[in-house]
């Protein structure tokens, strides 16, 4: 495993993270998301994504219990934790001071940790001020509740607000963004926040890198029953699968399979490839509904050398969506 820097920060995230959307509580069980992180944190992996809103906490639970069981060193990973989505009541969601606080509380009792490593804003609320966040964030790490907070699919306005007013009054300000970075999806890592990383040192730790699974190719031939796009509640996943433009989407999909062929590659090795080849990105985050995936996904690290220069060139063409504006390195 390779670690980066998280952006200008001095801390290394293994180049592969893991992440529990979707999966902890509702695919995996304690006892697989057990194993599941013992064969990532074997593997290198030190960071693990999670969040108020996933499973409604149920995810952080299994993480924590998990978490506890293994008896790692508590130097030697990062837990993450975002906060937006806690509840239904008008108190239990966005980004107030309160609801930041009483999240990141709520947090450290189900990751049953002292402290978080990333706390993110899983989304901008735009009903609160920046200001009142970021002192909320400022205070936490005061407290030594959280080491790093970061934003999560804010836009480089926000995040450049962010900043201003961290330097007004004194403030920590942000050091990573967490936005959904793959083939597809492109526009924020490569055009909107280019002018963020040396301006202030953002890093990324990216989000769906498979596009859900729709990289891995699955979805060429019809919609496979144990799949994540036909669990209750992910009917909109379905939906956008079905859709014209996720239609369009696969018939990118059968390309790129053709040419992960031709080098020897299966397609979600090559994607995965393709968004560690960013030197933007801080740390790609792993999802997997089952330990083979996450096996399977790790072993992409053994063929870095297939993704030269004419084959990152293919792969542009056959996508044809690079971002307007600045250039991707
Ligand atoms: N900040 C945010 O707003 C945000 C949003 C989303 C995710 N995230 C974070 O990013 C992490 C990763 O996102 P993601 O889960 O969407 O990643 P992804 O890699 O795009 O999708 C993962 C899913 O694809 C399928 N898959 C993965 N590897 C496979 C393989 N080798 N063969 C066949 N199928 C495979 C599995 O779904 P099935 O088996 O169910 O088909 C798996 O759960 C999340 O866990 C979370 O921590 C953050």
């Amino acid at each position: 495993m390779q670690y980066r820097r998280l952006g200008k920060s001095g801390l290394q995230v293994s180049e592969f993270s893991f992440g529990s959307w979707v999966t902890f509580g509702k695919q995996v069980d304690q006892s697989d998301a057990k194993t599941m992180m013992t064969a990532a944190y074997d593997a290198g992996i030190n960071f693990f994504d999670n969040a108020e809103g996933y499973e409604a906490g149920n995810s952080e639970t299994l993480m924590g219990q998990a978490l506890t069981d293994l008896g790692w060193s508590r130097d030697s990973y990062i837990v993450s934790s975002k906060v937006f989505w806690g509840g239904a009541k008008p108190t239990q969601r966005g980004l107030s001071r309160k609801h930041v606080m009483d999240a990141a509380h709520a947090a450290l009792r189900r990751l049953q940790v002292d402290y978080l490593d990333l706390y993110f804003c899983h989304r901008p609320d735009v009903d609160t001020p920046i200001v009142e966040t970021v002192r909320a964030m400022h205070d936490l790490i005061q407290q030594g509740k959280v080491l790093y907070w970061g934003t999560s699919e804010w836009s480089a306005q926000q995040i450049t607000e962010a900043h201003a007013a961290a330097r007004e009054w004194h403030l920590t300000p942000p050091t990573m963004e967490q936005p959904q970075y793959n083939l597809f999806e492109r526009d924020k890592v490569e055009g909107d926040y280019t002018p963020l990383y040396d301006t202030f040192g953002l890093g990324t730790t990216i989000w769906s890198p498979l596009a859900s699974g729709i990289l891995t190719g699955k979805y060429n031939t019809g919609i496979p029953n144990d799949s994540r796009v036909n669990l209750p509640g992910y009917e909109w996943l379905r939906d956008m699968v079905q859709s014209e433009d996720g239609q369009a989407r696969l018939e990118k999909v059968k390309d790129l399979a053709k040419l992960a062929d031709e080098i020897g590659l299966p397609i979600h090795h090559m994607a995965l490839l393709w968004c560690l080849s960013n030197p933007r990105v801080s740390t790609v985050i792993l999802g997997a509904s089952r330990l083979s995936q996450l096996q399977d996904n790790l072993k992409a690290r053994d063929a870095k050398d297939k993704l030269t220069p004419e084959v990152l060139a293919r792969i542009e063409k056959i996508m044809d969506n690079k971002p307007a504006g600045p250039q991707r390195f």
